[in-house]
């Protein structure tokens, strides 16, 4: 079956099954999941139901696709994504990305735990622009032209007046938000403290496992994006040890005020 039947099949399925016209895509990464819980008039579905969908396989990643209200907008949550270290093929780590685009969706808020490099455990950063240093693509192989060209321009990937709009909310809400570039590694190793300080010399303020192929997918079909990480740690070599407990417990710690700026961005967009 080629990618472009799999979405259309993936579509009509969520379709009949009430899934109609969803405003925003959220794709909520570890220990983040919990927002979709929220959903009013939530239809929650499994993963493991859904056609052409990947397994979700991380602690901290629930595995169940919620569409519904939130926050005065119809939302489709994927509570866990699918990772490139956990052995899938980046056309199913980007697959939600695609149907979200073949649904309707105008814009998808994309989400991460990251480790921080100019910023420490605890900060919530819109991500201004990325560094691929995954060494792939999720556009290698045959270009979806219905989607998007085959050479896509990646200059505003993350829409500026997304982000905007989540500084003005965050003022607000007195909230920090900071502004930074997100470098996406495969993992799953976290780096090495010699990494940390050349990608830091390259222009990272956090560095993570997820989120560039979802977005270089979003950019290509023209869906609008606003990424947020969630800094969890200081990166390798300015802490003495990385483990993803504590990227979960530091999560939990930011995750109230995570939810809210979510939930009053959502409001605003
Ligand atoms: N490195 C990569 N990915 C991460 C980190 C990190 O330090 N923290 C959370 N996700």
């Amino acid at each position: 079956m080629t990618l472009m039947t799999k979405i259309i099949e993936t579509k009509d399925f969520l379709a009949a099954k009430g899934v109609i016209a969803p405003e925003f895509g959220l794709i909520l990464g570890s220990g983040l999941g919990e927002l979709a819980e929220e959903v009013d008039n939530a239809i929650v579905i499994d993963y493991a139901d859904i056609p052409n969908w990947g397994k979700s396989t991380v602690v901290g990643h629930a595995g169940k696709l919620v569409y519904g209200d939130l926050a005065g907008r119809k939302v489709l949550a994927l509570q866990g994504r699918f990772h490139f270290y956990e052995g899938n093929s980046l056309d199913v780590v980007t697959f939600p990305v695609r149907v979200m685009k073949a649904l309707g969706c105008e814009g998808v808020l994309v989400t991460n735990a990251a480790g921080g490099i100019s910023y420490g455990p605890g900060t919530l950063m819109a991500i201004t622009d990325h560094i691929n240093m995954t060494g792939n693509n999720p556009l290698i192989g045959e270009n979806l032209d219905d989607f998007g060209p085959r050479f896509p321009d990646m200059s505003d990937a993350y829409t500026a007046t997304y982000r905007e709009k989540a500084h003005e909310v965050a003022e607000k809400m007195s909230i920090k938000l900071e502004d930074g570039v997100y470098m996406g590694l495969t993992g799953p190793t976290y780096e090495t403290p010699a990494e940390i300080r050349a990608f830091k010399v390259l222009g990272a303020d956090a560095v993570g496992m997820s989120t560039v192929p979802e977005v270089i997918v979003a950019a290509h079909s023209g869906l609008k994006v606003l990424g947020i990480s969630a800094i969890t740690n200081f990166a390798a070599g300015f802490q003495s040890e990385l483990n993803h407990e504590e990227v979960v417990e530091v999560t939990q710690q930011i995750k109230e005020d995570f939810k809210g700026l979510v939930k009053a961005i959502l409001s605003e967009l």
